[in-house]
């Protein structure tokens, strides 16, 4: 019976145990997450979402602070469009958060960057280039782009001086999505150096419509393979979205997938960086409290715990010192849906917003708590304690019970003490 051991991700010479941890903004997926599965030969993701915020709580830095500063005056007009991000303050605050990561890497394994495109920033394209650039600049061994894959992103790279020796990958969710990438890219003669397929039961956004359950993973895995190979390109393909045992990614191996990437089992690792609070709402989720819904203002269903805080949340908009969701016009869903409240009910001292969230301020401060479709199952994957919670895991135990399991068994940690 084969094991995820058995097999290798290959980048040309190098190997590496086919584990990657999917990046989770807004630091749910921490460097010390990240440092656990490069040291046990995987690959880790660190996420480069809010990264001003984040370099401000790991490095004491006042980015937020001074954005907020420069725009307060602003707070209590609709039109956000003055805000911008300082290109120097989002260059250094990448550089931190990588830095500080890869100087901490041990091991045989990689870390890359998560890069979340709908992050728009007010001004999409520029501050695309200086979060990509910096990150190479600063060491990162790869990029991954997700989330509004934008064609010509590889561009925005072509004349860093690491454009060719970093690994670059994108995420898609259909065959359609990767041709259409390859076609636009292929002047830079330059492709991704992998190819991330995600599934209709991922965690975070999905790039599936409301109809994401009519989807099937192994599907969309093995028609991206059968197409690779058709036009004999050597792309690794790592299959991503419910992949919850060992035994689950040992099919997807046998089946032409390079790698896995997984993200929901991490979550309730003492790396992962929820608060224990949440990590414990996770493990209590029964199937029922798992849904999909619209309420990110991206425009992209996301999957979240029903009982969400950010649900119904009416709070004020916080671009004046967060603002990553302002499109290139300096609006946001958000905005739109909270005025119109705020219209609806001029006397009301808090609103209720139903149809669209925060999404800045609510991961920012973990009340939004997106999760995979398989969270419901992670109570089976621990001990429950005295007091009636869960006892929490190690990323090096999860990670080895997908290294070395077989068939559809789940090791359970040793008992606390
Ligand atoms: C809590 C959580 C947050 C996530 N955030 C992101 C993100 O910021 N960017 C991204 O590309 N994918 C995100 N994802 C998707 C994961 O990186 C990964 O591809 C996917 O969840 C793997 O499926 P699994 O969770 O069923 O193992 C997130 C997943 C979870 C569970």
């Amino acid at each position: 019976m084969k094991r995820v051991d058995d097999f290798r991700l290959k980048f040309g010479k190098m190997e590496f145990v086919p584990i990657v941890i999917g990046g989770m903004g807004v630091d749910i997926s921490t460097a010390e997450l990240a440092l656990e599965a490069a040291r046990l030969g995987g690959i880790g993701h660190i996420s480069d979402a809010m990264v001003t915020d984040v370099s401000d709580r790991r490095f004491d830095t006042k980015f937020v602070k001074n954005k907020l500063r420069l725009y307060r005056h602003n707070i209590h007009n609709a039109d956000k469009t003055i805000i911008k991000f300082d290109l120097g303050a989002l260059a250094e605050a990448t550089r931190r958060h990588v830095e500080s990561a890869m100087g901490a890497k041990r091991g045989d394994g990689l870390i890359f960057v998560n890069c979340m495109e709908k992050l728009t920033m007010n001004a999409p394209r520029e501050t695309l280039q200086v979060r990509m650039a910096s990150a190479l600049q600063a060491g990162i061994d790869g990029i991954t782009l997700s989330a509004g894959l934008h064609l010509g992103s590889f561009g925005l790279l072509e004349d860093h001086p690491r454009f060719r020796d970093a690994k670059l990958g994108i995420i898609v969710s259909s065959l359609r999505a990767l041709q259409l990438f390859l076609r636009k890219n292929a002047r830079l003669n330059r492709l991704p150096d992998y190819v991330v397929v995600e599934g209709p039961l991922a965690g975070g956004h999905l790039g599936f419509g409301t109809d994401w359950a009519q989807y099937d993973l192994a599907s969309i895995v093995a028609e991206v393979v059968r197409y690779l190979k058709a036009e004999q390109l050597l792309i690794p393909v790592i299959a991503a979205g419910g992949i919850f045992t060992g035994g689950d990614a040992v099919s997807f191996l046998e089946n032409g997938s390079a790698a896995v990437q997984v993200a929901t089992r991490f979550t309730v690792s003492n790396e992962c960086g929820l608060p224990d609070k949440v990590k414990q709402e996770y493990f209590r989720a029964s199937e029922e409290d798992i849904i999909v819904n619209t309420i990110s203002p991206t425009g992209y269903p996301m999957r979240m715990l029903r009982n969400t805080p950010a649900i119904g949340a009416g709070i004020r908009p916080n671009c004046e010192a967060y603002g990553y969701l302002l499109d290139g016009n300096g609006g946001c869903a958000y905005i739109t849906a909270y005025n119109r409240e705020i219209g609806l009910h001029p006397a009301a001292k808090v609103v209720s917003v139903m149809d669209k969230t925060c999404l800045c301020t609510h991961m920012r401060n973990f009340n939004c708590w997106t999760c995979g479709q398989t969270t419901y199952r992670l109570k089976d994957t621990t001990r429950r304690l005295v007091d009636g919670s869960y006892q929490m895991l190690s990323a090096e135990h999860i990670f080895k019970d997908y290294q070395f399991s077989v068939d559809q068994t789940v090791e359970l940690p040793e008992p606390a003490k």
